[in-house]
């Protein structure tokens, strides 16, 4: 016999199937979602990206993450490490994207002085567009070298 309860339960199902379409779509539309590893994000994450990094990053990390020059280590200060590049040409895509929410929000373990923690003012959103800008300044081919694979493409 089927019972009252059965024919609701069975109609309810396509609502909540309905309700998962409408969160992808709505998340969708709202820009939360963010690209992977080795994918290239979408312009408004990367214009959303530029504008923090030339509000928190810029002074150390420079216009389109050229990085610091190097000091010559005879005038050097011994705890002085320099912001490296975050454009191509330095190491920042040897990581991937996970890693590098990590050293944005919380630091790496050399920087405690210099790398800010960013935790208390950067959401993990915001962390996640300043990799796409960062990213934008990376070509096609380190983007898709970008992470563990890196060795691969050495
Ligand atoms: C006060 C200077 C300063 C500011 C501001 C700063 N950084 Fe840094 N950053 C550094 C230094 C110095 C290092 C190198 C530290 C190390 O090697 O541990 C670094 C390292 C990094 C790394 C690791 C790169 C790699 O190749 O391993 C990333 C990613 C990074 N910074 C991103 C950012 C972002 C994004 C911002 C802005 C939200 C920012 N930094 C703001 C100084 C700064």
């Amino acid at each position: 016999m089927i019972s009252r309860r059965d024919v609701v339960q069975v109609a309810r199902r396509p609502r909540v199937c309905l309700s998962l379409i409408g969160l992808i779509l709505a998340l969708l539309a709202t820009g939360i979602t963010q690209a992977e590893t080795g994918e290239r994000p979408g312009p408004e994450a990367v214009d959303r990206g530029k504008k923090l990094y030339n509000a928190y990053c810029v002074a150390c990390h420079k216009p389109m993450g050229v990085g610091e020059p190097i000091v010559p280590w005879s005038i050097r200060r011994t705890d002085l490490i320099e912001a490296m590049p975050l454009n191509e040409t330095s190491h920042a895509w040897h990581h991937g994207d996970d890693q590098l929410t990590v050293m944005i929000l919380d630091g790496t373990d050399r920087s405690r002085t210099r790398m800010p923690v960013w935790r208390n003012s950067l959401t993990e959103q915001n962390a996640a567009d300043l990799i796409a800008y960062m990213k934008s300044l990376w070509s096609d081919r380190i983007v898709s070298c970008q992470g563990p694979k890196h060795m691969d493409c050495m």
